[in-house]
């Protein structure tokens, strides 16, 4: 059953790391290295978490799980509207950048959301172990979200500002850059 509840979150990072591709994507078509880059950052050490759940449902559980592999509805196609870089209007680029920090929002709420459930039926079951290493994933995605809030928030109010966000690109690659790095170190 532990192994269950594992395997579920183990699927859901697949999704994750699919939303980030795509996210990733989204950005480098719009310009918007420094999002970009968030998200490959987020892609690296989703990535690394997804097989550290993996390795614990062998070592501990030894059951045979196999990857539910997701790919999903595309965000990229969906807000670029099939056109090439050179025919992006500034309308359209506002609104994907817009409804990208949205969807990553609303994603990572639903995450979080569902983690806790799982993290509450382990520990019904007595599952303590396997609690708390999800409460250790659990923290992670709490802190992304309290990012992508603060972060949200900050785009709003100054109502997604086309020039102060391109202006701000470079400053966010070299951010995430470093700590991109730092998952090797
Ligand atoms: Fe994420």
């Amino acid at each position: 059953m532990s192994a269950e509840l594992l395997s579920n979150i183990n699927d859901r990072y697949h999704m994750a790391l699919h939303f980030h591709r795509e996210s990733a994507d989204l950005f480098w078509f719009l310009s918007l290295q420094g999002y970009a880059t968030l998200h490959e950052f987020q892609l690296l050490e989703e990535g690394e978490t997804q097989r550290k759940i993996k390795r614990y449902i062998f070592d501990i559980y030894g059951v045979p799980i196999v990857d539910n592999v997701a790919t999903g509805t595309s965000l990229f196609s969906l807000l670029t509207q099939g056109q090439k870089r050179h025919e992006l209007t500034s309308d359209v680029c506002w609104n994907a950048i817009k409804r990208a920090w949205e969807a990553y929002e609303t994603w990572e709420l639903e995450t979080l959301q569902e983690y806790e459930r799982i993290a509450h039926e382990l520990f019904s079951q007595g599952d303590i172990v396997t609690f708390n290493f999800v409460s250790d994933i659990i923290k992670d995605v709490g802190e992304e979200v309290r990012n992508i809030s603060n972060e949200l928030s900050r785009l709003k109010t100054m109502d997604f500002d086309l020039p102060q966000i391109i202006g701000e690109q470079e400053d966010i690659r070299e951010r995430y850059l470093k700590k991109m790095k730092e998952i090797y170190d």
